[in-house]
């Protein structure tokens, strides 16, 4: 579960403070699995690092679950982020010169969460059976978020935010990975947050909320 009381956010950059929101309230039930539209600017991924603890609000309280996080220190927020989110962004993101399997472990040595699947396990559920040994260049694009998203679920944290993971692919390889991510969605009850501009790969969500001026509505 996530719940988002009384959020105030703002930038000021140059002398001049641009406020986001004020007392947006939004509650993400345990498991479900919810898409975030809104206009360019509309502030999507300023609310998702929020939520990830890479941001802190002005003012308001953010809980996972049974942790305030804005009441964690920096390291422990640090630690918390690692045992309890995973994340998937429109540029893939992978690291260049570890290999496919390189790529997924690694994960588990910096979060310091428990392993969900084996490398081969997730491997096969993502369709790179047999692509461990490739480095990302090899691989085309949808095979790089396919990747990132068996980095994403190899370890058994219970969020998954994701800013436009499609955002970057062709309306292919775009529904394959909201295959894939409803499939494994399913089989791990995680609660998923995922910004989208595109209102069919937002109908795979079970719920859509649109961010409008500093506001959530739902759809
Ligand atoms: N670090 C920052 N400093 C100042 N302004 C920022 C910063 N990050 C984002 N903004 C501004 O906040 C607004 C919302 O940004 P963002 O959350 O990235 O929106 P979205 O993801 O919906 O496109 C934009 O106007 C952007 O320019
Ligand atoms: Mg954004």
């Amino acid at each position: 579960m996530i719940t988002l009381k009384n959020i105030s956010k703002s930038y000021t950059s140059r002398g001049e403070t641009v406020t986001l929101f004020t007392n947006l309230d939004w509650l993400i039930d345990q498991g479900s699995f919810v898409a975030l539209m809104g206009a360019s600017g509309a502030g999507k991924s300023t609310l998702l690092s929020l939520i990830a603890g890479i941001l802190s609000p002005d003012l308001g309280n953010i809980t996972l679950d049974d942790t305030d996080i804005t009441t964690l220190s920096r390291d422990a927020m640090i630690e918390y982020r690692g045992q309890h989110i995973a994340f998937i962004f429109q540029a893939f993101e992978l690291i260049p010169n570890l290999t496919v399997e390189e790529n997924i472990d690694l994960i588990l040595d910096i979060s310091h969460a428990p392993r969900r699947y084996a490398t081969s396990e997730i491997l096969d559920k993502v369709w790179l059976t047999g692509k461990w040994l490739r480095y990302p260049t090899e691989l085309s694009g949808g095979e790089q978020q396919r990747v990132a998203i068996a980095r994403a679920f190899v370890a058994d944290v219970p969020f998954l935010l994701a800013d436009e993971p499609t955002g970057n692919l062709d309306e292919g390889n775009a529904s394959r990975i909201m295959d894939i991510i409803d499939t494994l969605h399913k089989e791990t009850k995680n609660t998923i947050v995922m910004i989208t501009h595109d209102a069919d790969i937002a109908s795979r969500a079970d719920m859509i909320w649109k961010l409008h001026g500093g506001k959530l509505i739902k759809k």
